[in-house]
Protein backbone atom coordinates (compact mmCIF):
# COMPACT_ATOMS: atom_id res chain seq x y z
CA UNK A 1 0.00 0.00 0.00
CA UNK A 2 1.62 3.12 -1.00
CA UNK A 3 1.90 5.63 1.71
CA UNK A 4 -0.80 8.25 2.48
CA UNK A 5 -3.00 5.98 -0.03
CA UNK A 6 -6.65 5.33 2.21
CA UNK A 7 -7.60 2.27 3.46
CA UNK A 8 -11.03 0.78 3.03
CA UNK A 9 -13.00 -0.21 6.10
CA UNK A 10 -16.51 -1.63 6.16
CA UNK A 11 -18.86 -1.29 9.06
CA UNK A 12 -21.59 -3.56 8.98
CA UNK A 13 -24.56 -2.67 11.27
CA UNK A 14 -23.42 0.68 10.47
CA UNK A 15 -26.96 2.40 12.09
CA UNK A 16 -26.88 0.00 15.39
CA UNK A 17 -25.84 0.79 18.76
CA UNK A 18 -22.25 -0.45 18.58
CA UNK A 19 -21.13 0.82 15.06
CA UNK A 20 -22.53 4.36 16.82
CA UNK A 21 -19.27 4.50 18.93
CA UNK A 22 -17.05 2.35 16.74
CA UNK A 23 -17.52 4.31 13.46
CA UNK A 24 -15.78 7.72 15.55
CA UNK A 25 -12.76 5.67 16.77
CA UNK A 26 -12.12 4.05 13.36
CA UNK A 27 -12.49 7.99 11.84
CA UNK A 28 -10.31 9.07 14.87
CA UNK A 29 -7.41 6.64 13.80
CA UNK A 30 -7.54 4.48 17.35
CA UNK A 31 -7.46 1.95 15.12
CA UNK A 32 -5.50 1.99 11.95
CA UNK A 33 -3.16 4.68 13.51
CA UNK A 34 -3.09 8.56 13.66
CA UNK A 35 -1.21 8.59 9.89
CA UNK A 36 -3.68 6.48 8.26
CA UNK A 37 -6.80 7.77 5.93
CA UNK A 38 -9.74 5.79 5.60
CA UNK A 39 -12.73 5.28 3.84
CA UNK A 40 -15.70 4.10 5.63
CA UNK A 41 -18.03 1.33 3.89
CA UNK A 42 -21.39 1.64 5.77
CA UNK A 43 -23.63 -0.78 5.16
CA UNK A 44 -27.06 -1.88 6.87
CA UNK A 45 -30.33 -3.08 5.60
CA UNK A 46 -33.42 -0.93 4.13
CA UNK A 47 -35.00 0.09 6.62
CA UNK A 48 -32.32 1.43 8.40
CA UNK A 49 -31.18 3.79 6.23
CA UNK A 50 -32.63 6.68 7.39
CA UNK A 51 -30.71 6.54 10.38
CA UNK A 52 -28.14 5.72 8.47
CA UNK A 53 -28.30 9.29 6.54
CA UNK A 54 -28.32 10.90 9.90
CA UNK A 55 -25.01 8.81 10.82
CA UNK A 56 -23.21 10.02 7.74
CA UNK A 57 -24.09 13.47 8.47
CA UNK A 58 -22.25 13.28 11.96
CA UNK A 59 -19.34 11.68 9.97
CA UNK A 60 -19.06 14.89 7.85
CA UNK A 61 -19.62 16.61 11.54
CA UNK A 62 -17.06 15.06 13.19
CA UNK A 63 -14.45 17.27 10.89
CA UNK A 64 -11.75 14.50 11.30
CA UNK A 65 -9.54 14.93 9.00
CA UNK A 66 -8.46 11.50 8.24
CA UNK A 67 -11.73 10.74 6.43
CA UNK A 68 -11.30 10.66 2.67
CA UNK A 69 -15.10 9.79 2.24
CA UNK A 70 -17.95 7.14 2.68
CA UNK A 71 -19.77 4.81 0.99
CA UNK A 72 -23.51 4.31 2.15
CA UNK A 73 -25.25 1.28 0.93
CA UNK A 74 -27.57 -1.99 1.52
CA UNK A 75 -25.58 -3.88 -1.56
CA UNK A 76 -22.76 -6.19 -0.27
CA UNK A 77 -21.34 -5.33 -3.55
CA UNK A 78 -20.44 -1.82 -2.44
CA UNK A 79 -19.96 -2.82 0.87
CA UNK A 80 -17.23 -5.57 0.41
CA UNK A 81 -15.40 -3.92 -3.02
CA UNK A 82 -11.85 -4.35 -2.18
CA UNK A 83 -11.72 -3.65 1.22
CA UNK A 84 -8.83 -3.58 3.41
CA UNK A 85 -10.52 -4.78 7.15
CA UNK A 86 -13.80 -5.43 7.95
CA UNK A 87 -16.04 -5.30 11.35
CA UNK A 88 -19.25 -7.34 10.86
CA UNK A 89 -20.96 -6.12 13.65
CA UNK A 90 -24.45 -6.19 12.13
CA UNK A 91 -26.76 -8.98 13.67
CA UNK A 92 -29.37 -9.47 15.80
CA UNK A 93 -28.77 -8.76 19.42
CA UNK A 94 -30.33 -11.13 22.44
CA UNK A 95 -32.66 -9.85 24.60
CA UNK A 96 -33.34 -10.87 28.24
CA UNK A 97 -33.47 -14.29 29.09
CA UNK A 98 -32.08 -15.39 25.87
CA UNK A 99 -28.35 -17.29 25.14
CA UNK A 100 -26.25 -16.00 22.00
CA UNK A 101 -26.57 -19.07 20.61
CA UNK A 102 -30.23 -18.64 20.09
CA UNK A 103 -29.73 -15.96 17.34
CA UNK A 104 -28.01 -18.40 15.50
CA UNK A 105 -30.91 -19.56 13.32
CA UNK A 106 -31.75 -15.82 12.90
CA UNK A 107 -28.53 -14.95 12.11
CA UNK A 108 -25.96 -17.31 10.38
CA UNK A 109 -27.27 -17.06 7.23
CA UNK A 110 -26.10 -13.20 7.47
CA UNK A 111 -22.63 -14.56 7.69
CA UNK A 112 -22.87 -16.70 4.67
CA UNK A 113 -24.30 -14.20 2.10
CA UNK A 114 -21.33 -11.52 3.61
CA UNK A 115 -18.77 -14.30 3.39
CA UNK A 116 -19.63 -15.09 -0.48
CA UNK A 117 -19.49 -11.06 -0.76
CA UNK A 118 -16.32 -10.96 0.72
CA UNK A 119 -14.94 -13.94 -1.26
CA UNK A 120 -15.89 -11.73 -4.17
CA UNK A 121 -15.25 -8.70 -3.85
CA UNK A 122 -12.89 -7.82 -0.70
CA UNK A 123 -9.05 -7.16 -1.27
CA UNK A 124 -7.49 -11.13 -0.50
CA UNK A 125 -5.25 -10.12 2.76
CA UNK A 126 -8.73 -8.30 4.25
CA UNK A 127 -8.52 -8.41 7.81
CA UNK A 128 -12.29 -9.95 9.09
CA UNK A 129 -13.44 -9.38 12.59
CA UNK A 130 -17.11 -10.50 13.27
CA UNK A 131 -18.59 -9.27 16.40
CA UNK A 132 -22.33 -10.06 15.72
CA UNK A 133 -23.86 -13.23 17.64
CA UNK A 134 -22.87 -16.03 18.00
CA UNK A 135 -19.94 -14.65 16.58
CA UNK A 136 -17.40 -17.60 16.45
CA UNK A 137 -19.85 -19.56 14.73
CA UNK A 138 -20.78 -16.73 12.73
CA UNK A 139 -16.99 -16.15 11.96
CA UNK A 140 -16.74 -19.75 10.70
CA UNK A 141 -19.53 -19.57 8.44
CA UNK A 142 -17.89 -16.54 6.96
CA UNK A 143 -14.70 -18.10 6.39
CA UNK A 144 -16.52 -21.04 4.42
CA UNK A 145 -18.10 -19.03 2.57
CA UNK A 146 -15.16 -17.31 1.24
CA UNK A 147 -12.71 -20.14 0.16
CA UNK A 148 -10.31 -17.54 -1.41
CA UNK A 149 -9.53 -16.22 1.82
CA UNK A 150 -7.05 -17.77 4.18
CA UNK A 151 -9.14 -18.85 6.96
CA UNK A 152 -6.56 -17.35 9.20
CA UNK A 153 -8.12 -13.60 8.00
CA UNK A 154 -11.25 -14.50 9.43
CA UNK A 155 -11.34 -13.78 13.60
CA UNK A 156 -14.36 -13.65 16.06
CA UNK A 157 -14.62 -11.27 19.05
CA UNK A 158 -13.86 -12.36 22.48
CA UNK A 159 -11.88 -9.39 23.32
CA UNK A 160 -14.74 -7.73 25.41
CA UNK A 161 -14.51 -10.63 27.42
CA UNK A 162 -10.79 -10.57 27.77
CA UNK A 163 -10.99 -6.58 28.87
CA UNK A 164 -13.73 -7.90 31.71
CA UNK A 165 -11.69 -10.03 32.75
CA UNK A 166 -9.03 -7.82 33.48
CA UNK A 167 -10.78 -5.22 35.07
CA UNK A 168 -12.00 -7.31 37.41
CA UNK A 169 -8.52 -8.34 38.73
CA UNK A 170 -7.66 -4.90 38.59
CA UNK A 171 -10.53 -4.07 40.58
CA UNK A 172 -10.36 -6.95 42.97
CA UNK A 173 -6.53 -5.71 43.19
CA UNK A 174 -7.15 -1.97 43.50
CA UNK A 175 -4.36 -1.61 40.86
CA UNK A 176 -5.19 0.09 37.20
CA UNK A 177 -5.90 -2.38 34.57
CA UNK A 178 -2.34 -1.78 32.64
CA UNK A 179 -0.73 -3.84 35.50
CA UNK A 180 -2.84 -6.73 34.63
CA UNK A 181 -0.92 -8.81 31.67
CA UNK A 182 -1.83 -12.18 29.73
CA UNK A 183 -5.20 -12.99 30.69
CA UNK A 184 -6.48 -15.66 28.12
CA UNK A 185 -10.20 -16.40 27.03
CA UNK A 186 -10.83 -19.99 25.56
CA UNK A 187 -13.19 -20.65 23.79
CA UNK A 188 -16.92 -19.81 22.83
CA UNK A 189 -18.08 -15.79 23.66
CA UNK A 190 -20.51 -17.41 24.91
CA UNK A 191 -21.06 -18.70 28.70
CA UNK A 192 -19.53 -21.87 28.62
CA UNK A 193 -15.74 -19.30 27.95
CA UNK A 194 -12.95 -20.17 29.77
CA UNK A 195 -11.80 -16.83 31.21
CA UNK A 196 -8.25 -17.94 32.52
CA UNK A 197 -5.60 -16.35 34.97
CA UNK A 198 -3.67 -19.19 35.52
CA UNK A 199 -1.20 -17.59 33.11
CA UNK A 200 -1.90 -14.12 34.01
CA UNK A 201 0.54 -12.17 35.96
CA UNK A 202 0.87 -8.26 37.58
CA UNK A 203 3.31 -6.02 36.95
CA UNK A 204 4.44 -3.52 38.93
CA UNK A 205 7.76 -0.99 38.43
CA UNK A 206 10.27 -3.84 39.11
CA UNK A 207 8.08 -6.31 39.89
CA UNK A 208 5.78 -9.39 38.50
CA UNK A 209 3.69 -11.76 40.21
CA UNK A 210 1.01 -14.53 39.11
CA UNK A 211 -1.99 -13.40 39.34
CA UNK A 212 -3.02 -16.29 41.41
CA UNK A 213 -0.71 -15.74 44.07
CA UNK A 214 -1.29 -12.12 44.17
CA UNK A 215 -5.40 -12.60 44.55
CA UNK A 216 -4.64 -15.71 47.47
CA UNK A 217 -8.06 -16.77 46.85
CA UNK A 218 -8.79 -19.85 44.87
CA UNK A 219 -12.50 -20.31 45.29
CA UNK A 220 -13.40 -16.50 43.74
CA UNK A 221 -11.34 -17.07 40.86
CA UNK A 222 -12.24 -20.09 39.93
CA UNK A 223 -16.06 -20.15 40.99
CA UNK A 224 -17.27 -16.84 41.17
CA UNK A 225 -14.74 -14.75 39.12
CA UNK A 226 -15.53 -17.21 36.42
CA UNK A 227 -19.46 -17.09 36.43
CA UNK A 228 -19.14 -12.99 36.53
CA UNK A 229 -17.04 -13.04 33.32
CA UNK A 230 -19.43 -15.95 31.73
CA UNK A 231 -22.05 -13.64 32.34
CA UNK A 232 -21.18 -9.90 32.33
CA UNK A 233 -23.19 -9.62 28.78
CA UNK A 234 -26.41 -10.82 30.13
CA UNK A 235 -26.11 -8.38 33.20
CA UNK A 236 -25.69 -5.15 31.16
CA UNK A 237 -28.40 -6.76 29.12
CA UNK A 238 -30.25 -7.10 32.47
CA UNK A 239 -29.06 -3.39 33.44
CA UNK A 240 -29.26 -1.67 30.21
CA UNK A 241 -32.57 -3.29 28.45
CA UNK A 242 -29.95 -3.36 25.78
CA UNK A 243 -26.56 -5.23 25.09
CA UNK A 244 -23.38 -3.85 25.51
CA UNK A 245 -22.23 -1.33 23.11
CA UNK A 246 -19.54 1.56 24.01
CA UNK A 247 -17.60 -1.60 25.67
CA UNK A 248 -18.13 -3.64 22.70
CA UNK A 249 -17.32 -1.27 20.30
CA UNK A 250 -14.05 -0.51 22.45
CA UNK A 251 -12.92 -4.15 22.38
CA UNK A 252 -13.56 -4.37 18.61
CA UNK A 253 -10.96 -1.06 18.20
CA UNK A 254 -8.47 -3.06 20.64
CA UNK A 255 -8.66 -6.27 19.04
CA UNK A 256 -8.04 -4.96 15.17
CA UNK A 257 -5.32 -2.08 16.63
CA UNK A 258 -3.74 -5.21 17.72
CA UNK A 259 -3.99 -7.43 14.63
CA UNK A 260 -2.65 -4.08 13.28
CA UNK A 261 -0.09 -3.07 14.65
CA UNK A 262 1.17 -6.12 16.50
CA UNK A 263 1.35 -6.95 20.36
CA UNK A 264 4.46 -6.49 22.46
CA UNK A 265 7.08 -8.60 23.89
CA UNK A 266 5.98 -11.33 26.60
CA UNK A 267 1.93 -9.85 25.35
CA UNK A 268 -0.67 -11.77 23.67
CA UNK A 269 -4.25 -11.06 23.50
CA UNK A 270 -7.62 -13.71 23.07
CA UNK A 271 -9.44 -13.79 19.58
CA UNK A 272 -11.43 -16.48 18.01
CA UNK A 273 -9.12 -17.95 15.52
CA UNK A 274 -8.76 -21.42 13.47
CA UNK A 275 -7.79 -23.68 15.65
CA UNK A 276 -4.81 -26.05 14.64
CA UNK A 277 -5.33 -28.39 17.18
CA UNK A 278 -3.12 -26.88 19.54
CA UNK A 279 -4.19 -27.54 23.43
CA UNK A 280 -6.24 -30.58 22.08
CA UNK A 281 -9.13 -28.18 20.88
CA UNK A 282 -10.44 -29.99 17.34
CA UNK A 283 -8.91 -28.44 14.88
CA UNK A 284 -11.34 -26.37 12.54
CA UNK A 285 -13.32 -24.13 14.91
CA UNK A 286 -13.16 -20.48 15.83
CA UNK A 287 -12.20 -21.12 19.10
CA UNK A 288 -10.77 -18.26 21.52
CA UNK A 289 -6.96 -18.71 21.91
CA UNK A 290 -3.98 -16.51 23.05
CA UNK A 291 -2.19 -15.27 20.61
CA UNK A 292 0.86 -13.03 19.57
CA UNK A 293 1.16 -10.93 16.57
CA UNK A 294 3.75 -9.60 14.44
CA UNK A 295 3.68 -8.22 10.62
CA UNK A 296 -0.35 -8.78 10.50
CA UNK A 297 -0.18 -12.06 11.52
CA UNK A 298 -1.37 -13.61 14.81
CA UNK A 299 0.81 -16.89 16.00
CA UNK A 300 -0.84 -18.96 18.89
CA UNK A 301 1.22 -18.65 22.32
CA UNK A 302 2.63 -22.22 22.97
CA UNK A 303 3.58 -23.92 26.08
CA UNK A 304 0.60 -22.01 28.66
CA UNK A 305 -0.08 -24.49 31.72
CA UNK A 306 -3.41 -25.82 31.51
CA UNK A 307 -4.18 -27.69 34.61
CA UNK A 308 -7.15 -30.22 34.85
CA UNK A 309 -9.33 -28.13 35.86
CA UNK A 310 -8.35 -25.92 32.95
CA UNK A 311 -8.65 -28.56 30.49
CA UNK A 312 -12.19 -29.78 31.21
CA UNK A 313 -13.28 -26.13 30.85
CA UNK A 314 -11.49 -26.17 27.72
CA UNK A 315 -13.54 -29.58 26.45
CA UNK A 316 -16.44 -27.90 27.60
CA UNK A 317 -16.49 -24.74 25.05
CA UNK A 318 -14.92 -26.86 22.31
CA UNK A 319 -17.80 -29.29 22.59
CA UNK A 320 -20.68 -26.25 22.18
CA UNK A 321 -18.99 -24.45 19.71
CA UNK A 322 -19.25 -28.38 17.28
CA UNK A 323 -22.43 -28.51 18.16
CA UNK A 324 -23.02 -25.00 17.54
CA UNK A 325 -20.99 -25.64 13.77
CA UNK A 326 -23.36 -28.64 13.18
CA UNK A 327 -26.46 -26.39 13.63
CA UNK A 328 -24.79 -23.56 11.55
CA UNK A 329 -24.19 -25.40 8.72
CA UNK A 330 -27.52 -27.55 8.56
CA UNK A 331 -29.30 -23.68 8.75
CA UNK A 332 -27.22 -22.65 5.67
CA UNK A 333 -28.08 -25.70 3.59
CA UNK A 334 -31.42 -25.57 4.17
P1 LIG B 1 -28.25 -3.17 16.94
O1 LIG B 1 -29.55 -3.86 16.80
O2 LIG B 1 -28.17 -1.86 17.62
O3 LIG B 1 -27.61 -2.95 15.48
C1 LIG B 1 -27.55 -3.98 14.55
C2 LIG B 1 -27.59 -3.33 13.18
O4 LIG B 1 -27.39 -4.37 12.22
C3 LIG B 1 -28.95 -2.68 12.86
O5 LIG B 1 -28.74 -1.36 12.35
C4 LIG B 1 -29.54 -3.60 11.80
O6 LIG B 1 -30.37 -2.92 10.87
C5 LIG B 1 -28.26 -4.10 11.15
N1 LIG B 1 -28.41 -5.31 10.35
C6 LIG B 1 -29.27 -6.34 10.52
N2 LIG B 1 -29.13 -7.24 9.52
C7 LIG B 1 -28.15 -6.76 8.71
C8 LIG B 1 -27.56 -7.22 7.52
N3 LIG B 1 -27.95 -8.36 6.93
N4 LIG B 1 -26.56 -6.49 6.95
C9 LIG B 1 -26.16 -5.34 7.51
N5 LIG B 1 -26.71 -4.83 8.64
C10 LIG B 1 -27.68 -5.54 9.23
O7 LIG B 1 -27.24 -4.23 17.58
P2 LIG B 1 -25.83 -3.96 18.27
O8 LIG B 1 -26.04 -3.68 19.71
O9 LIG B 1 -25.03 -3.02 17.45
O10 LIG B 1 -25.21 -5.45 18.22
C11 LIG B 1 -24.86 -6.03 16.99
C12 LIG B 1 -24.44 -7.48 17.21
O11 LIG B 1 -23.23 -7.53 17.98
C13 LIG B 1 -25.44 -8.34 17.96
O12 LIG B 1 -25.51 -9.63 17.36
C14 LIG B 1 -24.85 -8.44 19.36
O13 LIG B 1 -25.29 -9.58 20.05
C15 LIG B 1 -23.38 -8.51 19.02
N6 LIG B 1 -22.42 -8.21 20.09
C16 LIG B 1 -21.30 -8.97 20.16
C17 LIG B 1 -20.36 -8.71 21.13
C18 LIG B 1 -19.10 -9.53 21.23
O14 LIG B 1 -18.39 -9.38 22.23
N7 LIG B 1 -18.76 -10.40 20.30
C19 LIG B 1 -20.56 -7.66 22.02
C20 LIG B 1 -21.73 -6.91 21.93
C21 LIG B 1 -22.67 -7.21 20.95
C1 LIG C 1 -21.77 -9.14 25.27
O1 LIG C 1 -20.98 -9.99 25.67
O2 LIG C 1 -22.02 -8.11 25.92
C2 LIG C 1 -22.43 -9.31 23.92
O3 LIG C 1 -22.09 -10.55 23.36
C3 LIG C 1 -23.90 -9.08 23.96
C4 LIG C 1 -24.60 -10.22 24.65
O4 LIG C 1 -25.57 -10.73 24.07
O5 LIG C 1 -24.21 -10.58 25.75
Amino acid sequence: MAEGEPIRVVVTGAAGQIAYSLISMIANGDVFGKEQSVILHLLDIPPAMGVLEGVCMEIDDLALPLVKGYVKTTEPELAFKDVDAAFLVGAMPRREGMERKDLLSANVKIFKVQGEALNKYAKKDVKVLVVGNPANTNALICSFYAPSIPKENFTAMTRLDQNRAQSAIAKRLGLCVSNVKNVTIWGNHSSTQFPDVFNASVKLPGSSKSVYDSINDSQWLESDFIKTIQTRGAAVIQARKMSSAMSAAKAAVDHMRDWWSGTSEGSWVSMGVISDGSYGVPKGLIYSLPVSISNKQWKIVQGLKITDFAKNKLDLTAKELLEEKEEAMAVCNA
